[in-house]
């Protein structure tokens, strides 16, 4: 069996390693293409290493673009990679540009797709990411959901059930395996910054982070709020390039930090008080470690961490924010528990079902 994987931006990483892993220790032959959709050495490289990836065998070098460029740019250059490998599968991952453009490609040359994080769904338009999601899922022959709400979005959209697998989450995978790392690299970094307890925060999304009328109170109430708890906020570049000079202005407590690597990510997540973030993976990589999460967006693709995890959607609500904010820093609601089949095997059962499917 011949596996291609298709990585671009850094939520891709995560995904992808452990599957990679698992199809590895089968003994099958496998290509890992980065479409170069992330090009940061902390947005790309340092995520490879981590998870322990091999150096992408074809990197497409895309960078940023609009939409169509980027997209269209991720098609032309992968269209004779993929045609050069001929692989038996081309697996995707998540919702970025990088997994849509590649599912267009293969679905053209009849070449079979599986989607890994299938049937997620915000019910969002506006989102780019949901335009990606609708459109890799109609293209997917083998489709591989986290939980399943996913399984019933598919069904409703009319895929068939017996392309739909329910395997559970390949992130939570690569979170349990690399936990042990982050826990002996904790101590290090809460000597780095000085902070017995602290919040973490994230904002990268266009519709949080575009607009001066959005961004510019959302970073008011953050600086407010650190006065009550130090905040880390490690800034993606998108936010970065818009906002260098009122992030300079913040409160020291709100201490603007570059992205950071997996593994110190995650050890900052697991300790800290509370997350606040417009991030998809990071409302469930809270719901599996018990950290109180509030997501600033009004709706989300990954239901399951509402009910059954530590999210709370909080949306432009500011009051609602610093509520539930206060709620976390006082104890706040217990963790109501952990999604089914999150459980670290996910790849494994994707790579059971890929092998029994294609050989
Ligand atoms: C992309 C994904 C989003 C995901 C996010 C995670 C899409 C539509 N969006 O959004 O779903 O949550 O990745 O990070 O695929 N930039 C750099 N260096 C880089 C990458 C980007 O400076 O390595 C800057 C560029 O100015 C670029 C901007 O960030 O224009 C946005 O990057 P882009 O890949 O277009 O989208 P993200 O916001 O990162």
């Amino acid at each position: 069996m011949k596996v291609l994987h298709v990585v671009g931006a850094r939520p891709n990483f995560m995904k992808a390693a452990p599957v990679y892993h698992a199809i590895a220790r089968r003994g099958h032959v496998q290509t890992l293409v980065h479409t170069g959709q992330h090009y940061d050495n902390f947005m790309s490289d340092v995520f490879i290493q981590a998870l322990e990836l091999p150096t992408p065998d074809e990197s497409l070098n895309v960078g940023s673009g609009s939409h169509a460029q980027q997209t269209s740019a991720i098609m032309s250059r992968f269209e004779p990679v993929v045609l050069k490998h001929l692989p038996d599968i081309v697996l995707v991952y998540g919702d970025v540009n990088s997994t849509v453009a590649a599912a267009l490609v293969c679905s053209k040359l009849g070449i079979r797709i599986g989607h890994v994080e299938s049937g997620l769904r915000s019910f969002d338009r506006s989102m780019p990411e949901e335009i990606n999601r609708l459109v890799t899922d109609q293209l997917a022959d083998l489709l591989f959901t986290p939980s399943s709400d996913g399984d019933e979005n598919l069904l409703r959209e009319g895929i068939s059930k017996e392309k739909i697998f329910l395997v559970g989450n390949v992130m939570i995978d690569t979170l349990i395996r690399l936990l042990p790392k982050a826990d002996e690299i904790f101590p290090r970094l809460r000597a780095q910054y000085q902070l017995d307890s602290f919040g973490l925060v994230t904002l990268h999304r266009p519709s949080n982070v575009d607009e001066e009328s959005t961004f510019l109170p959302m970073l008011q109430v953050l600086d407010e709020l650190s006065q009550t708890l130090p905040l880390i906020f490690p800034v993606h570049p998108r936010t970065r390039q818009k906002w260098s000079a009122e992030l300079q202005k913040c409160n020291p407590n709100l201490r603007v930090i570059e992205p950071l690597g997996y593994i110190e990510f995650l050890a900052l997540q697991k300790n800290a008080k509370v997350v606040v973030t417009d991030s998809g993976g990071i409302q469930e990589e809270t719901t599996y470690l018990g950290t109180p999460c509030l997501t600033l967006r009004e709706n989300t693709e990954r239901p399951i961490t509402l009910t059954q995890g530590t999210n709370v959607l909080v949306g432009r609500d500011w009051e609602a924010l610093r509520n539930h904010f206060n709620e976390a820093l006082n104890g706040g609601a217990l963790p109501k528990g952990r999604p089914p089949l999150w459980d670290g095997k996910a790849s494994e059962r994707i790579a059971d079902i890929l092998a029994s499917r294609l050989q």
